[in-house]
């Protein structure tokens, strides 16, 4: 049988290049290979404060955006996570399977907390409703960027320790992470040491799946770079540079000994121009087919088709477990 992907992304005002390259594009490898389920996580968006109509759009925006991206909605499954009321459910049942102590330990969780003025209570259960959104589907194999890693850990945990103590009851998922070379963990551009986020509160550190060319220019020609000028591949030495290259990289096709090849005898101007221009033809297929699905009600029924299609899936998984707990058939 065909291996089954899951995977998530938040809607929040941006994408950026770092969900595209980290996770989106691998979305769109895998659903050649697999049966693909990609969720709208609009309910780990209300973790932290959110405006209801920014949310709202950003909900149709980001499944605008997988299909952008290329997620065909003929191969993939397309859908917003609230339109299954199983994943809460499911939530809620494995966190009275899961300890305050695992749950602390989150690093996320611990960064998230200590930069918000209010910490929610779902913010600290939040890994667990992300495990419900895997194991729910039982999945097999889990894309994601470098920063899902321990949610990833904390997802096999809880069903391994529910396999144990009631029977086989959930696949116990494998995660699907690049390298750092490959975009499993793409930098800011004012920050090296950060990853690029869309929450930052400085648009220069990150682009945009929807910034516009001259945006795109200009960012990324006042991106940060390092001392010297050689275009050389060294995380440690020349993170700054050697993230310019994974993007470059990742966008262009060309590996990372073949840019550093073609730039040898030049130096970060000649670099970050070509870079932007890369990144622009990168991005310009992307925004257009974005333009085409805001047309009313496109995206919508790409949605309930998905939505349809996945609570068929959802459900015996569901019933299993609530059977295995000793909770009365509805
Ligand atoms: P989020 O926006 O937090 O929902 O992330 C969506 C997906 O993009 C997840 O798989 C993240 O791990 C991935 N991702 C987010 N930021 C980056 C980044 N800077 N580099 C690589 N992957 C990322
Ligand atoms: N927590 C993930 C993130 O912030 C998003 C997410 C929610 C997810 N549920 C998921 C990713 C299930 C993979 C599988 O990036």
């Amino acid at each position: 049988m065909a291996k089954r992907v899951f995977s998530g992304v938040q809607p929040s005002g941006v994408i950026t290049i770092g969900n595209y390259l980290g996770a989106i594009k691998n979305f769109v490898k895998l659903q050649h290979e697999a049966e693909c389920i990609f969720c709208v996580v609009d309910l780990h968006a209300l973790t932290v404060p959110q405006d209801p109509k920014e949310l709202y759009e950003a909900t149709l925006n980001t499944a605008r955006l997988f299909v952008a991206c290329g997620i065909d909605p003929q191969k993939a499954t397309i859908f917003v996570q609230s339109h299954v009321p199983a994943h809460a459910e499911l939530s809620w049942l494995l966190e009275c399977n899961s300890y305050f102590g695992e749950l602390r330990r989150m690093t996320q969780f611990k960064d998230k907390s200590a930069k918000n003025e209010v910490v929610t209570a779902g913010l600290f259960t939040y890994p667990v409703l992300m495990a419900a959104d895997i194991l729910l589907y039982q999945a097999d194999l889990v894309p994601v960027g470098d920063d899902q890693k321990q949610h990833l850990e904390l997802t096999r945990n809880i069903a391994e320790r529910i396999n144990n103590r009631f029977g086989q009851t959930f696949k116990v998922p494998e995660p699907y992470i690049p390298e750092r070379s490959a975009g499993g963990r793409i930098m800011s551009l004012t920050n090296p040491d950060e990853k690029m986020s869309k929450s930052s509160d400085d648009p220069k550190s990150y682009i945009s799946l929807l910034d516009p060319p001259d945006l795109i220019r200009k960012k990324i020609r006042s991106a940060v770079t390092d001392s010297g000028r050689e275009i050389r591949y060294d995380e440690e030495e020349k993170p700054a540079v050697s993230n310019l290259m994974v993007i470059y990289s990742l966008c262009s096709g060309l590996s990372l000994e073949e840019i550093e090849d073609k730039y040898k005898d030049s130096g970060y101007g000649q670099f970050k121009k070509d870079l932007a221009e890369i990144v622009v033809e990168t991005l310009e297929p992307i925004q257009s087919r974005f333009n085409e699905l805001c047309e009313p009600g496109k995206i919508e029924k790409i949605l309930r088709e998905g939505k349809e299609r996945v609570e068929k899936i959802a459900a015996p998984t569901l019933d299993d477990f609530r059977n295995k707990l000793g909770l009365v058939e509805r």
